[in-house]
């Protein structure tokens, strides 16, 4: 009877997959489909350098503090930095001075006001983080068009494509082609939305931050402020934000590399020696040389002819 029962429950679930993979099969000829605006138009990062790229990869300094600097001007109106902290900057070629007059002079972060217990501002010391700009993610939100603008400290791991993604998406704001709107009228950017074929749905709540040449003043001996530049400087100092331990690790990953090598080539021959008695070809000299042994026994034997004992 249990059987029966078992036989049937189970015949019960194999009617229920018959039954819908033949109305997902109907369904999927009847209305195939429809290729996305996303799939169609969404382009792949840009082919960009940096001099932090291959395994001999360093970071430029000057080029790191020209980021820091569109960071500061631009970026930090609307995005935090909260895993590096302002005495970080010593690593791209600041002195102790200059970061502590940088921290006081250019930045505020919240904190408690000792007598009246309300939350205030003073100047940033070294050790403090980058301050997020808004008090909370609501308050983001509300100023950002219901967009959440994210910390920037680990961004570049943070996307698929990294790096290049990162300077793709700030230099690859443009109108929405006739093309596009015409065979999808839907992915028009909404209001507080541009487009951007970088980004993955097509429109970004994130307004152009990087607009027009110069729009940074970069200090003397630097190249041009242009667009491209000041997207890839600061694109350059996010890959040190998101990893500025990345000169050390590639420099240990090299030491290791050659340590091996000399290991494996130690290796290779301590084996060479060990095997050396049991692999050579014997080639035995003296008394054991099969030349003289015959000899030997000839003379052995000729000696017993003429009845005279010999050794050996
Ligand atoms: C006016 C405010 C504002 C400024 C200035 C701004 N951003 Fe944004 N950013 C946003 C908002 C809002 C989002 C979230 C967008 C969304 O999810 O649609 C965002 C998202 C991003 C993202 C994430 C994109 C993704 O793939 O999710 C990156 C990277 C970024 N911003 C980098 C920058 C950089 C670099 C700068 C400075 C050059 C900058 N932003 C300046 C508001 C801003």
């Amino acid at each position: 009877m249990v059987r029966i029962i078992g036989f049937l429950v189970g015949l019960g679930f194999v009617g229920v997959l018959v039954i819908s993979l033949f109305t997902d099969l109907s369904g999927y000829f009847n209305e195939p489909p429809q290729e996305s605006a996303e799939y169609k138009y969404h382009l792949e990062p840009k082919e960009v350098d940096f001099s932090s790229d291959g395994p001999f990869g360093r970071f430029d300094d000057a080029q790191l503090q020209r980021g820091y600097q569109v960071y500061r001007e631009v970026c930090a109106a609307c995005h935090g930095l909260q895993y590096v902290a302002f005495r970080n900057l010593e690593e791209i070629g600041y002195t102790p001075e200059q970061v502590k007059s940088l921290a006081a002079n250019e930045w505020e972060v919240p904190t408690i006001d000792p007598e009246l217990g309300e939350e205030t501002t003073r100047a940033a010391i070294p050790s403090d983080t980058f301050p997020n700009p808004y008090p909370n993610a609501i308050a983001a939100r509300a100023a950002n068009n219901n967009a959440y603008p994210p910390d920037l400290s680990l961004i570049v791991k943070a996307r698929e494509g990294g790096a290049p993604y990162i300077y793709s998406l700030l230099t690859g704001y443009q109108e929405p082609s006739k093309k596009l709107l015409a065979e999808f009228p839907s992915a028009a950017p909404g209001t507080g939305l541009y487009h951007n074929p970088y980004f993955a749905n097509l429109n970004i709540a994130m307004p152009p931050p990087i607009t027009s040449d110069g729009q940074v003043t970069y200090g003397e001996g630097a190249p041009e402020a242009t667009v491209e530049q000041m997207a890839k400087d600061v694109t350059a100092f996010l890959i040190w934000t998101a990893e500025p331990r990345m000169e050390s690790r590639k420099r240990a990953g090299i030491a290791i590399l050659i340590f091996l090598s000399i290991a494996t080539l130690l290796a290779f021959l301590a084996y060479r020696n060990v095997w050396a008695e049991a692999k050579r070809q014997v080639a035995p000299k003296g008394p054991l040389d099969p030349e003289n042994m015959a000899k030997r026994e000839q003379a052995k034997a000729e000696a017993a002819e003429e009845g005279r004992g010999v050794e050996g």
